[in-house]
Parts: C-alpha cells; structure tokens; sequence
C-alpha cells in the first residue's frame, strides 16, 4: 500500500459524519465519545488556562462565549466545567447547525453538567441548532467565539465564510482550534485511537480529518492579515482574530 501523501491538503476527502445518510448509531457514538478525543488532543484546558480565563477575568462582569460549530457539545462543557471551578460566571452558548449533533449535545452534556458544583451552582450551557447567519440574524454577540475541529471540514468559500461570520458575533476575541497536518500526527493518531474507535467513524475520520487539515502557515494564508495563527501545542494550531461585532 503507498503511504498517504501529507504533503498536500487532501480537500476531496468527505469524512463519513458529513453524510447526511451515516449511520446514525455508529454517529451518534462518535459524537459521544469526542469528549475523550478532545480530552487527550485537543488542548482546551491549556487555551482555556493561557487565553479564555485572563479574558474572562479581565471583563469583570458576566461574559458571554459561544462555541460555533460545537457538535457534541463536549469542548463548551469542558470549558463550563472549567470556569465554573474558578467560580467564573459565563453564559455558555454551544451552537451547531447539524440536527444530528445539537440533538446528541443536548442529550448528554447537561447530565454531565449537573455533576458540576462552582460557587453560582451548577453551570449550565445553552445549545442551539444555528449556524453563524442565523445567529446574527437572531442579533445574538458574545465576548468570545471560540470552535474546535471545524475549520479543516468547510471548503474555502466555506472558510472564509464562517470566520468571517465568527468575528461579527464577537465584540472580543475569537479563537479557532484545530488539528495541524504532519505525519507524526497520522502515525500516532492511526495507533492511539484504536482502543476508542469500535463502533464509531472515530479512526476513518479522524484519519481524514489529518489528511484535510492546515499547516499553520497555510492557514495563515488562507485566512488574510486579521489573523494570527499559531501552534499552541505538538499537532495543534489556532487561529486567533478580534471581533468585528
Ligand atoms: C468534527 S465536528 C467537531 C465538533 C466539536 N466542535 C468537537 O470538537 O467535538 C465538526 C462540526 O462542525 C459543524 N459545522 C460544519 N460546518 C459548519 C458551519 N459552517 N458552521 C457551524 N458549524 C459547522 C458540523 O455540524 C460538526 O458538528
């Protein structure tokens, strides 16, 4: 077999979860078990730590943060959970406009919430089924727009859609996270998920996922000079813009 080419962005890959037509039990395990996925790759307790909780502080009021894109609704939990311990007070919005994944968000993330106790009690997040247009028309703004592993599924009229859109929500700040391309990454992907991937499209996708992601300066170049990306971590990069809102 040839190795995969990572040398290129693969943008005609279709990872199995975009299929309106999945399976929706093998789906739905998949988007339960991100929360373990995100917990081991994807490095919101750092950004929270260095980027989201000095911006929360600084604001000294009740913010608003909205996680664009939040499918499972596992990143917004975390990141709930987080806060909350610091005895933060923020109104979480999780917003995706797939039914599929705001109905499983719905489903499991405010049961896991309730084991939550911060100094305001339980938080709490609200999920909705919207994508940024329908946001903006509902003249909904956050203090904060954040999203994980969105970036690498849209095309690019679909990229610089959604980031645009990302940056009229948000009169502060607005952080993109995603998956950076490189074939350490694939190889310890490929190995590391096949405990948790039975009866998911965890591996297929995850795999694909790689194979569509940036490189940092790629991204860079993707986005335009209102945005600084970065690699906060090995495999990670984030894209990071002031909002337009
Ligand atoms: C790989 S999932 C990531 C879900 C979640 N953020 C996480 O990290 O577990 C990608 C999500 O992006 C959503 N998505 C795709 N295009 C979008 C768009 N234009 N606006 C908002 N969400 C979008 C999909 O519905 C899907 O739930």
């Amino acid at each position: 077999m040839s190795p995969v080419n990572l040398s290129v962005r693969d943008e005609q890959l279709r990872e199995l979860m975009d299929d309106p037509d999945c399976d929706p039990v093998r789906l739905e395990a998949t988007l339960r078990r991100f929360h373990l996925v995100n917990r081991l790759i994807s490095g919101w307790d750092q950004v929270y730590r260095r980027r989201l909780r000095p911006t929360l502080l600084r604001l000294d009021r009740p913010a608003r943060v909205l996680d664009l894109g939040s499918g499972g609704g596992d990143v917004v939990t975390r990141l709930a959970q987080l806060a909350a311990r610091d005895g933060l007070q923020v109104d979480w919005t999780g917003a995706d406009p797939d039914p599929r994944a705001h109905e499983a968000a719905q489903h499991t993330q405010n049961q896991r919430l309730q084991r939550v106790q911060g100094v305001h009690g339980a938080p709490s997040v609200r999920f909705l089924c919207a994508d940024a247009d329908a946001l903006l028309a509902a003249g909904e703004r956050f203090d904060v727009v954040v999203s994980n592993h969105v970036l690498h599924h849209l095309d690019a009229p679909g990229l610089l859609d959604f980031t645009e859109a990302s940056r009229r929500l948000s009169t502060g700040t607005v952080l993109h996270s995603d998956i950076a391309r490189g074939r350490l990454a694939y190889s310890l992907y490929a190995v590391g998920i096949t405990p948790l991937a039975p009866g998911t499209f965890l591996r297929t996708d995850g795999l694909r996922s790689i194979r569509r992601s940036y490189r940092p300066e790629e991204l860079a170049a993707a986005l335009g000079a209102a945005w600084t990306v970065s690699s906060p971590a090995a495999f990670r990069l984030i894209a990071e813009a002031p909002g337009r809102g």
